[in-house]
């Protein structure tokens, strides 16, 4: 397919904005909306397509947005609704598409759904959430343990005497997604944003949404703390296509497939038309940095995913450790080396923010921390000039800040622009079909499309190749030659 009639989510290249840590207008140390909205230019710059804003809805933050008490409307410290609609005009008049993240697994303790819900057995609401009596010996109904600390997922409510279900947090309710008002409510959810003009959502743990009707302790070996009914699960997202797809221009739903099984993975694509988009690649976002390893994730990603899917490719995001620590050691050859396999990937790329920086995990003391589940160090403010008023999290060091990097050609910010917009100018990169090609051990190459060849040396040592004219790699450099 010629790329320009490829939808846009599949030309696109992805940022994502952790919106606390992005940055700050007014100098509270906590970035917000207008933060972003005078950054336009600089994302524009960058030559990214589509923003993924971090959860912008009313949250107590006991998990920093992922606990909403209003699905409708923004956080005041964010700027609010009037500061979400500016940014969405502005970013419009620019071509840059925002998707928001969507929470729909479970809500805060303090959303008046679960409020009205705990009231009384007898509550119009009750059965919006998970109840079950716990057993006579006062032991939750099943084995099922929370994401967070690993205890378990039940959590007794003394006024009514049952337990309810929380996969994460005690303070993050599941919603029961087996009623179908709830799933009118989050459609109407859904509608309001899309109405708003938004270009789709990042759903989060759309890989667990329905859980086991019968609630069945998990066996053993199970990969998930909680049992999911995956074929309900695709129901949902079923549904939640329709609902998009009813929109002009288009509008996706990029899932929080958090999967290591890519045969699994593939069936959240559905048919490849009917459910997600985009499916996030966790098994690509663990692989070491080895040739070996990250060809054979996108091989058998390639192998797997129904013929119409397309892929979706990241290397960090706020719940990891940041891929040039990850991956890299620290090393910003082999950054520049893991970055050039994100960039030339036949699907969609998602940067997270930082990444264009070579930004690494920052030591976070103690006294500092903020996360329940010792994510900070993913998440610290981007150093624009190097300094921010009173941050909310400390400020890393370890890279130089945007300011200096702009100005260097040789920085790394400076790379990941040229590739970016490399790919953006290349057919081949945006749409065309990957073919492996033989390459010496730990060097990884592959075709693209008709006449792209890509060649990245994942070692320590120099490499010749032989595509035509040999050519030498040295340690950690990557090459894309026109064929
Ligand atoms: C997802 C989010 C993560 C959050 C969790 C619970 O995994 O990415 O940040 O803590 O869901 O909502
Ligand atoms: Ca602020």
């Amino acid at each position: 397919m010629p790329s320009d009639e490829q939808p846009w989510w599949q030309r696109a290249v992805l940022y994502q904005i952790y919106v606390r840590s992005f940055a700050d207008s007014n100098e509270d140390g906590i970035g917000d909306l207008p933060g972003i909205l005078a950054q336009l230019d600089y994302l524009e710059w960058l030559g990214v397509d589509a923003l993924w804003l971090s959860p912008i809805t009313v949250s107590p933050d006991k998990d920093w947005g992922y606990d909403v008490v209003d699905y409708t409307d923004v956080q005041p410290v964010f700027g609010g609704m009037r500061a979400f609609d500016e940014l969405i005009a502005e970013a419009d008049r620019r071509g840059i598409r925002i998707v928001i993240d969507l929470v729909p697994n479970h809500t805060s303790d303090q959303h008046p759904w679960f409020q009205e819900a705990r009231a009384s057995r007898d509550s119009a609401r009750r059965d919006w959430y998970i109840w079950r009596d716990p057993n006579p010996d006062r032991s939750p109904p099943n084995n099922w343990r929370s994401s967070f600390g690993g205890g378990s997922a039940w959590t007794l409510d003394p006024a009514t005497g049952q337990m309810y279900l929380h996969s994460f947090l005690p303070e993050q309710v599941d919603l029961n997604w087996w009623n179908e008002e709830v799933r009118e409510a989050m459609d109407d959810v859904m509608r309001f944003w899309l109405d708003r003009g938004v270009a789709g959502f990042r759903l989060d743990v759309a890989h667990a949404i329905v859980k086991d009707r019968e609630l069945r302790d998990r066996p053993p070996d199970a990969d998930t703390h909680v049992v999911v009914d995956l074929e309900e699960t695709f129901a949902v997202l079923r549904r939640w296509r329709k609902l998009v797809d009813g929109y002009e221009p288009e509008r996706i739903l990029i899932g929080e497939t958090w999967v290591m099984d890519l045969a699994r993975l593939a069936g959240f694509y559905g048919s490849g038309a009917d459910q997600l988009h985009l499916a996030f690649n966790f098994p690509f976002v663990f692989a070491p940095l080895q040739a070996e390893s990250l060809r054979d994730v996108v091989e058998r990603s390639e192998e797997l995913l129904p013929v119409a899917a397309w892929p979706a490719w990241t290397l960090s995001n706020h719940d990891v450790v940041r891929f040039p620590t990850r991956m890299c050691e620290g090393d910003e050859r082999k950054a520049r080396a893991a970055l050039l396999t994100l960039l030339t990937q036949r699907g969609t790329p998602v940067l997270y923010y930082g990444d264009e920086l070579g930004m690494q995990q920052v030591e976070i003391p103690p006294e500092r921390e903020s996360d329940i589940d010792g994510r900070d160090g993913a998440r610290t403010p981007l150093p624009w000039n190097g300094a921010w008023n009173d941050p909310w999290l400390p400020l890393g060091d370890n890279v130089a800040p945007v300011a200096v990097q702009r100005a260097d050609p040789t920085s790394f910010l400076s790379f990941c622009r040229e590739l970016i917009a490399r790919r953006g100018s290349s057919p081949d990169l945006v749409s065309g079909s990957y073919e492996t090609l033989p390459a010496p051990k730990d060097v990884w190459a592959f075709r693209r499309g008709e006449r792209t060849v890509v060649a990245i040396n994942l070692s320590d040592e120099s490499m010749e190749i032989d595509l035509g004219g040999g050519r030498k790699l040295a340690p950690w450099e990557g090459a894309i030659l026109d064929g």
